[in-house]
Formats: structure tokens, sequence, C-alpha cells
């Protein structure tokens, strides 16, 4: 009595009733050994209580059967259940079940609301708890009292999970679970199927993607078999949905790739994660070199550093937020290249980590090649330019230095490099007095003297006796060239129409009776000593027309003249203009003799080529030599 006494000084406050129930026990259960708790270790009253409602099978259990109690295994025992009442509850009755260290109601009244003691003996000792038990009438089996709290993640697949494990344990494997959500109409019972999964045969219900609007009061119930009858329990679950979540980050940058550094260069690569969440995150991101296994910190004074940049918060489309996190190399070294730096990035969810490889650059070709082809583009452009303007000189020089490659002309077999025509001289003919002058001696002098050329010349190189047209036509079939050298008013005379009558004639008969040159194996140059005006171009023959159009002629620039005597006063000008005056040649003005001006060289350029024979002396002028 005395120990039992001193024992309860240690019970928990609201065991009044139990210092009553013990005393009454011991007065009215003298002679019984089996007295509810006497003589034994107090446990108090459990802390967790039991819940049920009316009609429900309930159960309670006894936890003194636990090793921090006594050693169970080893050591016999037994288990008695009593009520308030002191009435020792058998191992079965009509309304409770005792099952190894349960105590089982199965059909939960409001009268069974009250508290419970079991009472466990061993040997030699003997422990003793209380449990209680609430009793509650509902109106909808789904809307117990006493619910049990639980949070889910919005946006994320969650699930509930039976508040029943204990009870489930103990009933076996032969059960059914059925979930239901209260609704404003009553009970509905959940289906298995598209939002919700039954799993751990509907112990835990599975939400996909759960949203604000799934808040609300779940129960589970569970339909047994026990003591022969078809039973039930269940409960309830106080749901909430957690507006705050955090998601598997996902790693944008990098993706495993190979990127490129010049070395020398600084560089920095990011690592760019996207953290679906709303609310704080508690992302954790990392840079580290995979073959050494360092990680990198934030010092910037290494080489090598990690850059935090601040977090940027997505709000548009998916929440969540955006972090910047950079590998910077303030240089990279050759021992940077071909190591793998990963970023790894680790929340509570689960982590994830992608890494990049840094190669050395190629050289950039795009540039210099770039340039290389603008380059050749222009000096292409530049050359043919170039072409067009020193055609002549070009081609000249050519022959001159390269004059193995022109074979020689002399094979063909012809006499005369030209055949020199020109408006004969005709009583009073001033004009053609000037060209005659210029066909006689001036020519020669340039393309025979100089340039070594062979030229057939009518009125110098015709031998007396022959007849004319015979010895025109013979003559020019033996030359390479046809020269036809005239000046504006070769035919001079007030009436158009004579001058007219004149050229055609003229030029008809030094070209036209020539089978050689329709044939076009004679080609024809040529050489105007003066400009014509449109009105003088009126009157020549068409054909001589067309042929100036087709293939130009080769002109005496008057202007030419002029600069080229202020430019090279000790030159050509003296010795020519004296001779030009000698010749009695006035008013027309006369190519220089030096074979190295520009009328000369576009003759030369329209002659034959020399081939190996000797090239013209250009530099020296005709008074030198
Ligand atoms: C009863 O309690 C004991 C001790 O805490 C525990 O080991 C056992 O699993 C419980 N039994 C049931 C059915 O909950
Ligand atoms: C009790 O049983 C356990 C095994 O469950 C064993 O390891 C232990 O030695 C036993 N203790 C005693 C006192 O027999
Ligand atoms: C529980 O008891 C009530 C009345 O006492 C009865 O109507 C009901 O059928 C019982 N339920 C079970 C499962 O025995
Ligand atoms: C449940 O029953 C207990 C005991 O009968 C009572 O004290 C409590 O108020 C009831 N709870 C509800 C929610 O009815
Ligand atoms: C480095 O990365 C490449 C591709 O990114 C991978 O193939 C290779 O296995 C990685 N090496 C190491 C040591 O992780
Ligand atoms: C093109 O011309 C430029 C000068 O204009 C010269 O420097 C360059 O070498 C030329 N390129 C080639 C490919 O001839
Ligand atoms: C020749 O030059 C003079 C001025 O020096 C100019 O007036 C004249 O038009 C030029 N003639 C030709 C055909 O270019």
């Amino acid at each position: 009595m005395v120990i039992s006494c001193i024992n309860c000084c240690f019970c928990l406050p609201d065991m009044g009733w139990l210092q009553n129930f013990l005393l009454f026990s011991a007065l009215s259960l003298i002679n019984s050994s089996s007295a509810a708790g006497e003589g034994c270790k107090e446990y108090g009253l459990q802390f967790e209580r039991s819940f049920s409602v009316v009609g429900e099978a309930a159960m309670l259990n006894c936890t003194l059967v636990a090793p921090e109690v006594f050693d169970f295994w080893n050591v016999s025992y037994n288990i008695h259940w009593y009520s308030e009442e002191t009435l020792e509850l058998g191992q079965a009755t009509e309304r409770t079940l005792v099952r190894g260290t349960t105590l089982w109601f199965l059909n939960a009244s409001l009268q069974d609301t009250g508290k419970y003691l079991c009472v466990v003996r061993t040997p030699t000792q003997c422990f003793s708890l209380t449990t209680s038990l609430i009793v509650n009438q509902t109106n909808s089996h789904c809307d117990h009292p006493y619910k049990f709290p639980l949070t889910l993640t919005n946006l994320v697949n969650d699930k509930l999970v039976c508040p029943m494990k204990d009870q489930l344990n103990e009933i076996g494997d032969f059960y059914s679970i059925q979930w239901y959500k209260a609704m404003p109409e009553g009970c509905e019972l959940i289906e298995n199927k598209k939002k919700y999964t039954y799993i751990r045969g509907g112990q835990d219900l599975m939400l996909a993607g759960v949203r604000p609007e799934d808040r609300g009061f779940y129960t589970c119930t569970v339909t047994f078999d026990l003591g022969g009858v078809r039973r039930s329990m269940s409960a309830t679950i106080d749901c909430g949905v957690k507006e705050e979540y955090v998601l598997l980050p996902r790693i944008v940058e990098p993706v495993n790739e190979v990127v490129k550094a010049e070395l020398g260069s600084s560089f920095s690569k990011v690592c760019y994660v996207f953290v679906p969440c709303v609310g704080k995150h508690s992302v954790d991101v990392y840079w580290l070199d995979k073959v050494a296994d360092e990680y990198f910190d934030n010092n910037a004074n290494n080489r090598v550093y990690h850059q935090t940049q601040p977090d940027q918060r997505q709000v548009d489309g998916e929440k969540g937020v955006w972090l910047n996190h950079l590998l910077t190399f303030s240089e990279v070294k050759q021992e940077d290249f071909y190591v793998n730096y990963s970023c790894e990035v680790y929340s509570y969810r689960g982590s994830v980590e992608a890494q990049f490889t840094l190669l050395p650059a190629d050289p950039n070709l795009m540039l210099p090649v770039g340039l290389l082809l603008g380059c050749l583009a222009l000096n292409f452009t530049a050359a043919v330019v170039f072409y067009y303007l020193f055609k002549i000189h070009i081609v000249l020089c050519f022959r001159g230095v390269f004059p193995f490659l022109y074979k020689s002309p002399d094979a063909d077999g012809k006499l005369y490099d030209a055949y020199v025509a020109y408006p004969r001289l005709l009583p009073g003919d001033r004009a053609n007095k000037e060209v005659e002058g210029f066909a006689l001696h001036t020519m020669p002098q340039v393309l025979e003297g100089k340039c070594g050329y062979k030229l057939f010349i009518p009125g110098r190189d015709n031998l007396p006796g022959e007849a004319v047209v015979d010895l025109v036509e013979e003559r020019i079939r033996a030359s390479r060239r046809l020269l036809l050298l005239y000046s504006a008013s070769a035919f001079s005379s007030s009436d158009v129409s004579a001058v007219s009558e004149a050229w055609q004639h003229w030029y008809e008969r030094e070209t036209a009776m020539h089978h050689a040159l329709l044939e076009g194996s004679l080609r024809v140059v040529l050489l105007e000593l003066e400009e014509l005006h449109p009105a003088q171009l009126a009157v020549l023959p068409p054909s001589l027309r067309q042929l100036r159009k087709k293939q130009g002629v080769v002109r005496v620039r008057k202007n030419h003249t002029a600069r080229r005597t202020t430019r090279r006063p000790g030159g050509w000008s003296l010795a020519s203009g004296e001779e030009a005056r000698q010749e009695g040649v006035q008013g027309l003005v006369t190519p220089p003799l030096c074979p190295s001006s520009r009328f000369w060289k576009e003759l030369r350029y329209h002659m034959p080529v020399r081939g190996k024979r000797m090239p013209c002396s250009e530099r020296k002028t005709l008074g030198n030599v």
C-alpha cells in the first residue's frame, strides 16, 4: 500500500481517479492476486489517446511490452486489461477482444469512452499503464471530430498517408481501404483513377499535381473481419496545401559541352539554374574541377574562382528563381584545358549536375580568309582595270621581254609587215600632202628605222613599169597588215556628195578588191591623222564607218603632242618639229617620232608581233640616231 502510494506521488496530475481506482481495487479485491495494478510499477497515463466514433472498431495498445520496460523477449509475461470500474476485460466478450498487446472495441459506443488500465506481469515484476479512448457520435463517417493534420506541397505529386498504421499492422493482410473526401453534399468516394492513385494497398493516396483546391478533409476507412464480423475503422485527415514549394532544379547551362577559350585570355562560364519554386528555396550551387575533385571558392584573388550573381525571380509562366553562378578564369592557362568543370546543384529534392570541358580555341580563320578574299577580289578588279588602261603597254612590254613566246611571223611567207594605203596626192591637194608626207617619211622613219618593220608604201616602193592594179593586189597579199592612213580633209571640196564619192572610191579601191580582206586573213588598221567632226564622219563610206566603230582607230591626239612637248623638252619635239616644217606639213599635228609615244605604241600594238626580231630601241629619239 505504502509503495503504491509513493508511486502515486509520481503520477501525472490528472491521475486522481487512478489513485482512487487503485485504492478501491486494493480494498475491494484484497483476496485477488490479480487485482488490477496492485504492487505494480506505474507508468501513468499514456499521452496518446485513441479516438473512435460510434459503430466503428477501436484499438488500444499496451505499450509496456517494449524493451525499455522489460526484456520481453526472454521473460514470460501476461497482459490484463481493466476498465475504469476495475472490471477485467476478458479475452473475448461481445464488445471487446484482447489480442496480444491490443484491446479491441468491436462496436464502439459512447459508453466506451474512458480510461483503461493495462497491467503486464512477469514472474518477478508488474507494470501498469493507463490509456484513454474517446468515442464520439458523428453524422458523417468521413468527418471525425478528431483529425490528423497533414500538409501537401502545391504543384507536385504528393500523398496522403492513412493515419492507422498500428491498427493496420495488427489487422493482418485481409482488409480493404477506401478513401473519401468530405464535400458539402457529403462523403465522396475517391476512386483510384485520374488524379488519385491508391498505393500500398490503399494505405497511401497519391495526388497528382496538387492544387490549392485539394485542401479539405480526407478519410480513410479500413474494412476488415474481426471476431467473425465485418468491421470498419476510419480516420480523418485535415489536409492543407502549402503554397510554398521547391522542385528539383534544372541546369540550363552548361549542357555537358565543349567550350573553347584562348590561352592567356580571361574566360567565364555561367552555370544557369532554374529552381521551380514559390517562396524560399535553399538550393546550393558549386563549381568543381572533376579531375582534381576540388571545389572553387568565391575568392576573386584566385586565378579561377566561383562568382555568384544575384538571383532573378521569374513570375511569368513557371514560377521560380534563376541562379547565375560564374566560373571565372582571370587568365586561361594550359593546365585548364581538357578538364571537366562540373556545376553541381543541391536541393532537398535531389541534386543535379552538368559539366563542360575547356579546350584551346582554334585559330580564328574567318577574318584572315575574309581579308584575303577581299584583297584578291580587289586586286583582281584592280588588275582588270589596270589591264584595260595599260593594255597596249603591257602587251608591248610582254612582246619585248618574252619574244621567244611568239612564233616568228616570217614563216607565213609574206614579204611585208604592212601595206600603207593613203589617198594619193592630187594636184593642189594640201591636206593629202601632209598625209603623204607622213606616209612617206615619218612612218618609215619610226616603223622601219626604229622598230624593224618592213613596209610597202606605194609611191616609194613600186618599181617603175609594173601595172599599178596588179602591183597593189600582189603587194597587199604579201603584207600582214593593211594600214589605211587618212586625215579628215582627205578629200576636200565644197560639194559634199563629191567628197563622199571620192571617199567611197578611194576606200573601195584600197580594200574591196582584196579577197584577203574578206577572208579575214588580213587585218586593217585605220590611222587617222586628225580628229573627225561628225560632219566629216558623215561623208565616210558606210563600210568604213562600220569598221571604225567595230575596231576603233589609231589617232593622233592633238593635246597629247602639246603635253609631250612640254614634258620632254629635250626629246623629239625639236627635231621632228624641224622636220615637219621642212616637209611643209603645217597645221597638221604630227605624232612624236619616239616609238614609245602613245601613238606609235598603239600602232605597234596593232602591228604583227616581231617575234625574235630586234626590238624597237624605244629610248632613243630620232634626233640621236
Ligand atoms: C504496441 O506497442 C508496442 C510497444 O510500443 C509496439 O511495439 C507494438 O507495435 C504496438 N502494437 C500495435 C498493434 O500498435
Ligand atoms: C535475451 O534475448 C536476446 C535475444 O533476443 C539475447 O541476445 C539476450 O542475451 C537474452 N538475454 C538474456 C538475459 O537471456
Ligand atoms: C453495433 O451496434 C449497433 C447497436 O448497438 C448495431 O446496430 C450495429 O449493427 C452494430 N455494428 C456491428 C458492426 O456489429
Ligand atoms: C467527444 O466526446 C468526448 C467525451 O464524450 C467529449 O468530451 C467531446 O466534447 C466530444 N467531442 C466532440 C467534438 O463532440
Ligand atoms: C568529361 O566530359 C566528357 C563530356 O562532357 C565526358 O565524355 C567525359 O567522360 C568526362 N570525363 C570525366 C573524367 O568526367
Ligand atoms: C593585293 O594588293 C595589296 C595592295 O593593294 C597587296 O598588299 C597585297 O599583297 C595584294 N594581294 C595579293 C594576293 O596579291
Ligand atoms: C586640247 O587642249 C585644249 C586646252 O589645252 C582644250 O581647250 C581642247 O579642248 C583640247 N582638245 C581636245 C581635242 O582635247
